[in-house]
């Protein structure tokens, strides 16, 4: 067998385990995917200077994140369906960022419930917030979070509305899938993924099914949530919540200087300098190429996290260097989970905190706390 070295081979395995319409899932983006291309192609535009002869002993990456420490500053971002990768995905994710000691952030549109993932870990994780219109539904999920001892919530702000993936609309996503003849086919190529999901009893939205209104069913689910998604959201929800949680907030899907001022203005812990992995504005730039400019606008007013396009460890520095405290990988560990599941998890962890540990070294670094912009070249 090859040896899997990097994120691109994990993708491989993962593009020949996991059925179609949900690897593709993972892997889209809006319309013509010019940003989720933009994302990855715009870190390798940004170059290290390297350094000899320094003392390279002693060296760690050990860092925090609102205050939490972390073992490396790369958390989980929180991804829909990751249960539809692998059986009971979520809760083996988060089982992997426990023992490794990074951050793993549940989706509202989880497979795997808030109690699932509670009863498999002993750390608190963060739970990531949809605001729906059903706000009995939303409350009802803060406090769950809060039940399980989540230490932060994650409110995601690009979501008003559901941006156009072609890819998904192509294949009917569904999860449970359908059984058209096209999925029967493509599953019957995966039979180990068709075993493990048989297996389990977690095969459609956790968090859903069973606590929104009228939600009991598959259909039921569909029309619910193509309905949920409140476009009238504003910066005063953002206060209710933040006053409702009570805790640690992170405010995800920031893209513009302005919008970054007005988030800082909560009071909010931490901001997502993100583009939702280029699934929603697509035409919009790449999250690391406007993170200088956000960092600039706030970087004194509250903690600036990054993701999108990160694949390896010289990204997450690449965006530490320029001024992030932390990032978030979401296809990385998609793609681990669907080869080889929890183990493939913290494969795509352990290849990540190698390529970061080496890069630092040759920049002539020993501690992460160290990474800033005289380690890169001058545009
Ligand atoms: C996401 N993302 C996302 N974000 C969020 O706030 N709630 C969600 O439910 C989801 N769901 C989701 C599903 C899948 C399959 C992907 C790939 C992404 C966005 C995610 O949190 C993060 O912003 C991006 O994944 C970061 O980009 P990379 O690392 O995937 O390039």
């Amino acid at each position: 067998m090859k040896p899997t070295l990097d994120i691109a081979d994990l993708k491989e395995i993962a593009r020949r385990r996991v059925p179609r319409m949900f690897f593709d899932y993972a892997d889209s983006g809006a319309w013509t995917e010019s940003t989720y291309r933009a994302n990855e192609e715009d870190f390798k535009k940004i170059k290290f200077r390297q350094r000899v002869l320094v003392d390279m002993t002693g060296r760690s990456l050990e860092s925090t994140m609102i205050g939490e420490k972390v073992a490396m500053p790369v958390a989980l971002a929180p991804t829909g369906l990751t249960g539809m990768q692998h059986a009971d995905g979520e809760m083996l994710a988060a089982q992997a960022a426990e023992e490794f000691g990074v951050p793993f952030t549940l989706s509202t549109m989880s497979i795997c419930s808030i109690e699932d993932v509670a009863s498999v870990t002993k750390k608190p994780f963060w739970f990531q917030l949809y605001v729906m219109r059903d706000r009995d539904f939303v409350i009802n999920l803060i406090d769950r979070a809060k039940a399980a001892k989540c230490s932060a919530l994650v409110l995601t702000l690009d979501l008003q509305i559901l941006g156009q993936r072609h890819k998904d609309l192509r294949n009917g996503l569904s999860a449970p899938p359908r059984m058209t003849p096209a999925n029967i086919v493509n599953m019957a190529f995966r039979l180990p993924w068709c075993a493990r999901m048989l297996k389990t009893r977690r095969r459609s939205f956790g968090n859903i099914v069973g606590h929104a209104k009228g939600v009991g069913d598959l259909s039921s689910l569909s029309s619910w949530t193509n309905e949920q998604f409140d476009p009238r959201l504003s910066w005063k929800d953002v206060e209710w919540i933040r006053e409702r949680w009570g805790g640690k907030l992170i405010l995800k899907g920031i893209l513009d200087a302005e919008d970054a001022k007005l988030a800082a203005a909560t009071g909010a812990d931490a901001i997502i300098v993100s583009n939702h992995g280029g699934r929603q504005l697509d035409g919009a730039p790449s999250s690391i190429s406007v993170l200088p400019g956000i960092v600039e606008a706030v970087a004194d007013r509250t903690e600036i996290h990054l993701d999108g396009g990160i694949r390896s460890g010289q990204d997450v520095l690449r965006a530490l260097c320029l001024g992030a405290q932390g990032t978030y990988i979401g296809r990385p560990f998609l793609y681990g989970l669907g080869a080889f599941g929890k183990q493939g998890v913290t494969m795509a962890l352990e290849i990540i905190r190698k390529e970061l540990d080496v890069t630092l070294a040759l920049c002539g670094k020993r501690l992460i706390g160290e990474a800033g912009p005289d380690l890169l070249y001058k545009e």
